[in-house]
This record gives C-alpha cells, structure tokens and sequence, in this order.
C-alpha cells in the first residue's frame, strides 16, 4: 500500500504514479493527521510511505502520525521523498520510527521536485519550463523504483553524514519554532468563504469566522497548503507573497 501527505502536489504525483505502476492501493493520510485518527493501517504489500521533506526532515505532524499509528500485515517498509534537492536527514528520521515499530525499513528513494515555499525569499520558483523538466526528469525514474519495490529490492540512498544529523536535530525544532509563525498569514477581500484553506490545513488550525479563515495557532508546519490551493489567490502571507505565482503539480500536466 503506498500512502502519502502532499500540500501542493509533488508528493501525491509520485505516490499514484508509483501505486499506479505497482497496481498496489494509495491512501492519503491527510484525513487521518486532520482527526488525529491513528488506527491500525494494515498492507498486504510492503508499505510504501510518500513525503514532502520540511526544513530537512519529515513533516513533524507526519513523524507524529507515523510513530502512533500501527501498521499491521506486511512487516516491510519503503520511504520516498520529494524535495526541492535536498532531503536532509529524513531517511534516518523515517529508519529510526519504524526500528521501534520492529518492521524492516528498506531504505529510501528521493525524487527532486519543484519547490514550493514561498513564505520566504530564499528560494525562488524555478520558471515554467523548469518546473516541466523536473517533473519529467523525476517520473522517469518511477518505473524503475517500482521494479525495485516489486523484486524486494534495498534501496540505497545517499549515504547521510554524521554532521548533518548533528546540525539538523537542533536546527529543525528551532526553525520550525521562530520561522513558522502564523500572525503574516491573513485573507484579502478577494476570498469567496469558499473554505478549502481550512479542509486543506493538515493541522487543522484554519477556522472560518464571518466567512474569513483564522489562523489560531502561533505556528505552523508552513506546509503551504491553505496558501497554494486557494482558488481566489485570496492568501497572503506578509508582503512576502503578493505578486508571487501560486504553486500546485497539478497545473502543469
Ligand atoms: C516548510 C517547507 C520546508 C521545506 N524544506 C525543504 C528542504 O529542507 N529541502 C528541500 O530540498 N526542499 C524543501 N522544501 C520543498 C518541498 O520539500 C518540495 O517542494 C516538496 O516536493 C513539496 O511536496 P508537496 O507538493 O507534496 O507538498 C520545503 C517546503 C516547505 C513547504
Ligand atoms: S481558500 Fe481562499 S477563498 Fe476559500 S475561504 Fe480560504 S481564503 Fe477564502
Ligand atoms: S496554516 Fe496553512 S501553511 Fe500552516 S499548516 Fe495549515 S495549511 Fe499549512
């Protein structure tokens, strides 16, 4: 069974590729994070878990979600990140969640997507075309991932340093605490009260009131979800957004 969380699109692209090259089941676990939903997942096929990577690492909702929900059935597991180049220390994140579960972690593919964090100047869209070639580039490596899952292959990652567990461990929780909050975020009069920024949330945390989402937490996983699936681009966050293009895959098949 392959499962994934996506925001924007990335994510959830490789998974139905993948699950659809395995003719395996895909799941998305959005529903499950949003309702704090941690029954048992049971798989006759290995587990194939699909995430984004935040700040180096699993999304921390999804880490949560993975180490309190069972996994039942086929004892094996297989992780895929998509990233925009750079996953960091997700693959010993993932490894270690599941050694406590006792099931057989078989390594990790990574699949270079386009990013789409535009809460910040750091990291500027790639163009169009760009986007198009990565995309491309990274579905033609799916069959063979398949092929790998299939034949109960290991898989082998990059080899993850000593420095970067020992850099990103601290440098994660502390990002995540100073650089996420969610006071920039506000509606503009475009918004329609059409409610899709707040079923989209994965923490759940959007609250319509008089027809305008609220933010009522101080941070966030910045995912970019309520942002990027706005239908009316009615989502801002500080001044940092206005003007920029509004990310989702799904507008360039
Ligand atoms: C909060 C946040 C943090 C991110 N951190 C990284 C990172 O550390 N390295 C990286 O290469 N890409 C990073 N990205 C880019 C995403 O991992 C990438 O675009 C991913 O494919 C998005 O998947 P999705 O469309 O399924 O949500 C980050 C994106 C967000 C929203
Ligand atoms: S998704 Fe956009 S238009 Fe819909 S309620 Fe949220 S802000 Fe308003
Ligand atoms: S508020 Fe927006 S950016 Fe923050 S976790 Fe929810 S959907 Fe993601």
């Amino acid at each position: 069974m392959v499962l994934y969380f996506s925001a924007t699109g990335n994510t959830e692209y490789i998974a139905k590729s993948l699950a659809g090259v395995l003719k395996d089941d895909c799941l998305n676990l959005l529903p499950r994070i949003r309702k704090h939903d941690y029954s048992a997942l049971y798989s006759k096929t290995p587990f194939v878990i699909c995430s984004p990577v935040y700040v180096c690492e699993l999304p921390r909702f999804l880490t949560a979600f993975l180490k309190k929900t069972p996994f039942k059935g086929n004892r094996r597991v297989y992780f895929v990140f998509t990233s925009g180049g750079y996953a960091g220390i997700s693959g010993i994140i993932a490894k270690r969640i599941f050694a406590k579960k006792h099931m057989i972690y078989k390594g990790r593919a990574e699949f270079r997507m386009p990013g789409n964090y535009i809460a910040s100047n750091m990291y500027p869209a790639p163009a169009d075309e760009e986007i198009k070639k990565i995309i491309r580039e990274s579905s033609a490596g799916i069959p063979e991932l398949a092929d790998s899952i299939r034949k109960g292959r290991r898989l082998k990652g990059r080899r993850i340093q000593l420095w970067e567990i020992l850099v990103t461990l601290p440098f994660n929780p502390v990002w995540c605490l100073i650089k996420q909050p969610t006071k920039k975020f506000y509606a503009t009069d475009r918004c329609i009260s059409c409610r899709k920024c707040e079923q989209v949330c994965p923490l759940g945390i959007i609250h319509m009131k008089k027809g305008r989402p609220v933010w009522v937490r101080r941070t966030c996983s910045h995912c970019m979800s309520c942002i990027q699936n706005c239908p009316a681009e009615a989502i801002e966050y500080g001044n940092i957004t206005q003007g920029k293009r509004r990310y989702l895959l799904g507008k360039y098949l």
